[in-house]
């Protein structure tokens, strides 16, 4: 075994994908999530793609001493990846202290643990939209953080900035914050992917929802846009490439091998798509027609970015590498695939 790795959110759409991976390099991964966003189920899958069914403590990383708990439990952990967070952008402007209390308290409480039990890093999901509209595209991780546009935005800086201070302060602890661009797609082996709750607000689910008759129309949001097609841009990102970039930020940690003790990475392909492309490139790849319209541009909807991802790739040591095409055929034989299990 490398080492043991705690993966908060774990059952969750981009943690599933990274436990996969992570236990396919020989890491030994305990999932702590709370199933507030996930099915139990996921670990009976993530068993069969990989061969070993990862420990599951079904647990809320809001409570410390059921943490503490927990890593008294297991023994020596090396090192933790932080899923676990609300994440609807339009829930977190209605119920902003469900957002704050779960997103930020979550996260001291690790911090509070890793020096206790001698934890070495933290590898912290953030989001490319703590750069709001860039000035300047592709985005680099030296671009000025923008003031956030929802409270979930907002939970992601103060997440960051929680991160660096308390490293600052000489917490014998390192960290990864990697900035993730649009995560879409699934599993190639369709056993596990993105659950969406209720009507889906990301424009893949309500693709593939749309394609398979859950949804009669999506709605192009705007066509008014400053692109050369008038719709929005944003930079797609495999979830397995993604899910493998966790693995490359761990090994990089545990390896020693960090040039700060915070380093911040994006992680996108480099290439913006938008979204009358991905319409036409989800047909390409699918064949199948979708019903589709242009309808208002929604509320908040920065209008085009993409990653510069060339740190990632020369530092990190990683790169996607997936096609769109393949991708987005992986999304719809996952929407196949609820079909066939009856569950959207
Ligand atoms: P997800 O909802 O599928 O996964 C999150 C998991 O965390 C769920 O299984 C949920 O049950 C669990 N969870 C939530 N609160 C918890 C708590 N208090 N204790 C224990 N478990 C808890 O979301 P995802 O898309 O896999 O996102 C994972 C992370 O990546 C999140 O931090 C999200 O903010 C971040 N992120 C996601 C995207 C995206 O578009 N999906 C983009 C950028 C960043
Ligand atoms: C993509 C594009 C829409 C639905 C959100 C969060 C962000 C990050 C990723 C976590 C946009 C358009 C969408 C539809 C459409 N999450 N669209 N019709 O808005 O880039 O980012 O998820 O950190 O924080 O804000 O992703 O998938 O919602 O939208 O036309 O039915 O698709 O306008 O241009 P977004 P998205």
């Amino acid at each position: 075994m490398k080492g043991k790795i705690l993966v908060t959110g774990g059952t969750g759409y981009i943690g599933s994908h990274t436990v996969v991976e992570l236990q396919e390099s020989g890491y030994e991964v305990v999932i702590v999530d709370n199933l507030s966003n996930s099915r139990a189920d996921v670990v009976d899958y993530i068993g069969q793609i990989t061969g070993t069914r990862p420990a599951f403590e079904q647990a809320d990383c809001r409570d410390l001493d059921a943490l503490d708990e927990i890593f008294a439990r297991h023994g020596q952990i090396d090192a933790i990846i932080h899923f676990a967070a609300s994440k609807a952008v339009g829930e977190s402007v209605q119920k902003p202290l469900l957002y704050y209390r779960n997103n930020i308290v979550s996260l001291l409480n690790l911090l509070e643990l890793m020096p206790r039990y001698g934890v070495k890093g933290i590898v912290f999901s953030s989001s490319c939209t703590v750069y709001g509209q860039p000035d300047v595209l592709p985005v680099t991780e030296a671009a000025p953080i923008k003031k956030a546009e929802s409270p979930y935005g907002n939970t992601k800086q103060i997440n960051e900035e929680i991160i660096q201070d308390t490293v600052r302060s000489g917490t014998p602890i390192s960290a990864v914050l990697l900035r993730y661009f649009n995560p879409i797609g699934a599993h190639p082996s369709a056993l596990i992917g993105e659950l969406p709750n209720g009507v889906p607000m990301n424009l893949v689910p309500f693709i593939t929802q749309t394609a398979i008759g859950i949804r009669p129309q999506l709605s192009v949001f705007g066509d008014d846009y400053g692109t050369p097609d008038g719709s929005c841009i944003r930079d797609y990102i495999n979830v397995v490439d993604l899910a493998k970039a966790h693995v490359f930020a761990i090994s990089r940690m545990l390896e020693g091998k960090q040039a700060e003790q915070v380093e911040v990475f994006n992680i996108g392909t480099g290439r913006g798509l938008s979204v009358l492309e991905l319409i036409h490139a989800f047909e390409a790849a699918t064949g199948v027609k979708l019903n589709y319209r242009i309808a208002p541009r929604r509320a908040g909807d920065i209008e085009q970015v993409w990653a510069d991802p060339r740190k990632a790739n020369d530092v990190l040591g990683w790169k996607a590498t997936t096609g769109i095409e393949d991708t987005l055929r992986s999304a719809w034989n996952w929407q196949l695939k609820l079909r066939e299990r009856g569950i959207q």
